[in-house]
This record gives structure tokens, C-alpha cells and sequence, in this order.
């Protein structure tokens, strides 16, 4: 389905050249005079030059072939030479028309040869989510739904953090507090149990522990050093443990993912890439792309046209220790061959830009992955605290994600302490617009930029926040539910009629915008336009709600017609939250 600014230029194409002029000029935005039009084309002022005319006499001429066309409540050649346009009633109301019976909106929502994998999340196992992991899973999972909507084929990877020193440290600190366990003798040759020694509870406070305790004693830290070192070497008793604690974090991830509205397709870990690591680096040397520096493994990645240093890219270290680095790589390598995608999608934190920039560049010049395979890093800003600083707890610790689910959402319960509910609508309602604060709240920034947390301005029901969304959603359900309980019926297919005010007009315009701003989005990776798009809708339709009589209308053509306004509206808002990854309550 054509977007409506595609529909324009083709008029206007066909009215340049009958006046005689090139059709590219006829290139149609959306005005930036709202109070004066709602499109326009500037293209008789670009045309000037070429045909050595006044433009405004040329806009004129444009706009003559015009006259009686349907398309045009109103167009006008205005000094110097731009054509303002208003379009007609008859013609929205066939887009809307349209719109509500076609899949997705106008989307092309056809299904698309294109793989794309996304890594996101970031998580490493036996740490508890934290504030820093939010960005990359929200604004990771909305791209996923984003690209699956319009039909890609879409892999979400969490591509967890299971295979450093962390490890080590924990496998240390279990050795010190009960040396006794099965996994540390080197002599036992049974199974190991089944269950594991210890509870996500444990992990969470043994992993700080023996980071802290390392960073003071030298010989612990060897010891965990050389722990990572033998569970890497296969050492039986460090594997089985590394797998209890593998199976107990990810039953931890999945369900605190699962508040958050995030579901990964895959649970891949740094360690799945490993086997593929001796053949890429013999791959590397043998193709003359690695060289021994200091005794280590590097690939040089700088380019001539660089103004900043980009150091080179290291593979093993002197010991033959692989690195962070040498795991994404194979990572690379590993989904080129069980997915071959066309994209790999990395969000993640924008420190870790220059990281990302070797790490690409070390696969493109390595030949790991073809130039026709698109490799993207999303590199997101920090989220800071009302003082500008990374949001913490109270006393300066970093808080975990579901520590600041339940504050916001203990916020949200007292927002809504007068409304009349049942104490399982309150619930529901309460989770519901708690993410949707915080996920909003998220989005609607560009990803890229830095955003301070504000509780009290995330969740508010007015303004641009997630709350108000579904405030406006909520109101169009129960305007549906209360026809419903009336018994009034409007039958599918029943026509949305031209707009009759203004703002009504507003609303069909706000919608007219959906398929390009979905599209845009995914192109750009930029949920914020999708923020953006739902924003203007609800206004839009929250001004036309109180601007117009829609259950009570005395004249039943009106009233269907507007009640099909608000049902499109409706499914759209919806959609558009779906998309990220947020849902509406029955109530609020
Ligand atoms: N687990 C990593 C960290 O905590 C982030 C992983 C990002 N993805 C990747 N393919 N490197 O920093």
C-alpha cells in the first residue's frame, strides 16, 4: 500500500510534466506550516534554476493541472513558489479505509528473504541484572519485534558471558568455603549430582564477594586465574560446576527477562563459540592477517583514512589465552554458519564502540564474513540519576533491574490508590504500566544519547510517557467495552467517512504516518520514532475524544464512523506498543 506522501507525488509528478517541467522536482514532505497546510512542495523553487522562470509562476502552473483533481481539499501556489497542500476528506478517509483492512496497517509486512540475528541483553551468568542492562534488552527486544514485524526472519541471541575469570573467581571461592565438595577432587570418577551446591541467592553474593577479595589479594586472584584457565582446559570438576552454574542463572535470566516483556529465541553463550577458535586463528595466520607482537597474536586494523588510533585487534594473548574479542569473532564465524545472516545486530553500551569498530573490521579483513553481510553496532548511553550521574541505589550501589521494577511499580500503585478495582485488575494494571514506564521512559529517547531516570516524570498519566499511552489505550478498550455492553454493533468493514473537524482530520493524519514510521524505524534502528508516532496519535485521538460526541451521536452514519476511527486508532496504538514490547491492561 502506498504511503499517502507516495500518492501525492505521483499526482504531482504528472502535473510537473504536463506543465513542461522534470516530474523529480515534484518531491512532497510534510509541511513544516501545519497552520497553513499539511504537505507541500518546494519543487518549482529548486526548478528555477533550470528553467530560468519565476517559481512561483512555474508553482502556479503546476497547481492549474490540478484543479478537480479528488485528492485536494485545497492546493495553492504561494510566493515565492511553494504549492501548500490540504488534503481532501474523501481521499483520508479511503486511506483510513484501507488501512483498517490491510495487514499491517500498509506495512509491507510480506515475508522477507533477509536473516537477522540481534545480539542483546548483555547478561553474564551468576550476576544479577542490573539498572546497565536495561537499554540494551529493551531497546534490543523492540528492534526484534520491529524487524519480525515486517516480515524479516529475526534470531534474538542473549549471547550470555560464561566463559572469564568470573568463572574462576566463583569456582575459587566455592574451593575456600567447602573444599570438600565432589567437584574438587581430581581423583573422582563418578557422575556428578544433579543438583547444584548452591542458589542464584549464593551465586549473587559469592561473585562480588571474590571480586572484591581478589582485587586485595594477589594469590587469590592467581588461584582464580588459574581456575578459568583449567575449567577452559576441560577440567572435568570445574565444567560441571560451570554448567549448575549456567543452569541456575539462566533459570534466574529467563524469569526476570520475562518481567521485563524480553524473550530471547536463543540462550547462546561465549563458551558455544570457543570450538571454532583453533581453525579461525590457523585460518587468521595462515591467510597472513595475524602477526606475533610482544609474544601475542594480533590483527592490525587501522586504515589509512582514520583520524583517531585503532589499536590492533588481539587474538591470543602470549600464553595463548583467547580473549573477549577472540569469542565475538568466533561468534561471528559460528552464526555465519548455523543462521547465515544477512545482519548481525549488536546493542550494546556505546563505550564499547571502538571495541566493536576492530572487532569488525578484524572480520571483514580476516574474510571470517563477506562485505554483502551487514555487521551494525547500536551503541546506547548511559541511563543517569536525577544528578546526571549512572542512576544508583540510595547508597551508592548499583540496583538491579527488579529492585527498580518493584520502586516504580510501588509508585504507580499509590498513583492509582483511588481508582475503584479488583485487587487482580490493580495488579495486573500496576505491572503493566510500571514497565510501561520504565520502557518508555527508555525508548523514547534516541538510543544513542544519555537520558535521566525520573521516576516522578516516567510515571506520570499526562505527557509524553508510557503511562499515557496506555491510559489512551485503556480509554479506547472500555469505550469498545461499554458499546459491547449496549449491545451496539458496528459491523466489520463499516466505512470510516471524511473528517468533519479538525480534529478528526488530526487523528487520520497521525495514522497515516504508521507505515513510514515503522519502516524508518527498523531502517534506522530507532524505536524513538515509534515513541514519537504514538505520542502524536494519542494526543490526536485524546483531543478528538473530548472534542466529539462518539458513543451518544444522534446520527448512526457519525457515530459508526467515528467509532471506526477510534477501533483503527486502537489497534494501531496496540501495535505500535507490541512493537515495544509493552502490552495494556484491561483497566487503569
Ligand atoms: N556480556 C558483555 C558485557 O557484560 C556484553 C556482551 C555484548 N555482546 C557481545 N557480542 N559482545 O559487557
Amino acid at each position: 500500500m502506498k504511503k499517502i506522501i507516495e500518492l501525492l507525488e505521483s499526482e504531482l509528478k504528472a502535473a510537473f510534466e504536463k506543465a513542461g517541467y522534470d516530474k523529480k522536482y515534484a518531491k512532497v514532505t510534510v509541511s513544516n506550516r501545519p497552520d497553513l497546510c499539511q504537505y507541500q512542495c518546494n519543487g518549482a523553487l529548486a526548478a528555477a534554476k533550470e528553467y530560468h522562470k519565476a517559481p512561483i509562476q512555474m508553482a502556479n502552473e503546476v497547481v492549474g493541472q490540478l484543479a478537480g483533481s479528488d485528492t485536494f481539499q485545497e492546493i495553492t501556489a504561494q510566493m515565492p513558489g511553494f504549492i501548500n497542500i490540504t488534503v481532501s476528506g474523501i481521499f483520508l478517509a479511503d486511506y483510513m479505509n484501507k488501512m483498517a483492512e490491510k495487514e499491517g496497517f500498509g506495512c509491507d509486512v510480506s515475508t522477507k528473504q533477509e536473516t537477522i540475528v540481534i545480539d542483546y541483553g548483555g547478561a553474564n551468568v551468576a550476576k544479577a541484572l542490573h539498572v546497565g542492562h536495561l537499554r540494551s534488552a529493551t531497546i534490543g527486544e523492540s528492534i526484534k519485534r520491529t524487524a519480525r514485524y515486517l516480515g524479516y526472519k529475526v534470531i534474538g541471541d542473549a549471547h550470555l558471558g560464561d566463559w572469564g575469570l568470573p568463572i574462576g573467581l566463583i569456582i575459587t571461592e566455592l574451593r575456600h568455603r567447602q573444599p570438600n565438595l565432589v567437584y574438587f577432587d581430581e581423583n573422582y570418577e563418578g557422575e556428578y549430582p544433579e543438583e547444584a551446591p548452591f542458589v542464584i541467592a549464593d551465586l549473587e553474593e559469592i561473585y562480588p564477594y571474590a571480586s572484591k577479595y581478589s582485587k586485595e589479594h594477589e594469590d587469590y586472584k592467581l588461584e582464580a586465574q588459574e581456575a578459568t584457565a583449567e575449567l577452559q582446559a576441560g577440567r572435568k570438576g570445574y565444567l560441571a560446576l560451570w554448567q549448575h552454574i549456567i543452569n541456575v542463572s539462566v533459570a534466574d535470566l529467563k524469569r526476570v527477562y520475562g518481567k521485563l516483556n524480553v524473550e530471547f529465541d536463543l540462550w547462546k553463550k561465549e563458551s558455544d563459540a570457543q570450538p571454532y577458535i583453533p581453525d579461525m586463528v590457523q585460518g587468521m595466520k595462515d591467510g597472513g592477517y595475524a602477526h606475533i607482537d610482544e609474544g601475542a597474536l594480533v590483527v592490525d586494523v587501522k586504515e589509512e583514512a582514520d583520524t583517531k588510533e585503532i589499536p590492533p585487534c588481539m587474538i591470543l594473548k602470549s600464553n595463548g589465552a583467547t580473549l573477549y574479542n577472540t569469542t565475538d569473532l568466533a561468534t561471528i564465524v559460528e552464526r555465519r554458519k548455523l543462521f547465515n545472516p544477512q545482519k548481525i545486530i549488536y546493542v550494546v553500551d556505546k563505550r564499547q564502540a571502538l571495541y566493536f569498530e576492530q572487532v569488525f573490521r578484524c572480520a571483514r579483513k580476516t574474510k571470517i564474513i563477506g562485505e554483502d553481510v551487514g555487521l551494525v553496532f547500536i551503541g546506547f548511553g548511559t541511563m543517569n540519576g536525577k544528578d546526571g550521574k549512572p542512576f544508583k541505589t540510595r547508597d551508592g550501589g548499583v540496583l538491579r533491574l527488579e529492585s527498580l521494577l518493584a520502586d516504580v511499580k510501588k509508585e504507580v500503585v499509590n498513583k492509582m490508590a483511588d481508582r475503584e478495582m479488583t485487587p487482580s485488575e490493580r495488579e495486573e494494571a500496576a505491572d503493566k504500566i510500571a514497565l510501561a514506564a520504565i520502557k518508555y521512559g527508555d525508548l523514547s529517547n534516541q538510543a544513542a544519547k544519555d537520558y535521566i531516570f525520573d521516576v516522578e516524570r516516567f510515571t506520570s498519566f499526562e505527557g509524553n510517557t508510557g503511562p499515557y499511552i496506555l491510559y489512551t489505550i485503556v480509554r479506547i478498550k472500555s469505550l469498545m467495552n461499554k458499546l459491547a455492553s449496549q449491545g451496539i454493533e458496528v459491523e466489520e468493514g463499516t466505512p470510516i467517512l471524511p473528517p468533519d473537524n479538525k480534529s478528526q482530520t488530526d487523528v487520520m493524519l497521525s495514522l497515516s504516518k504508521w507505515s513510514e514510521t515503522v519502516e524508518t524505524a527498523f531502517a534506522e534502528q530507532a524505536p524513538h520514532k515509534i515513541c514519537q508516532f504514538i505520542y502524536e496519535l494519542s494526543d490526536a485521538f485524546n483531543k478528538f475524544y473530548h472534542d466529539n460526541k462518539i458513543v451518544t451521536n444522534e446520527d448512526e452514519k457519525v457515530r459508526e464512523s467515528y467509532i471506526q476511527l477510534t477501533r483503527l486508532a486502537g489497534r494501531v496504538l496496540e501495535q505500535g506498543i507490541d512493537l515495544l514490547g509493552l502490552s495494556a491492561p484491561e483497566k487503569m
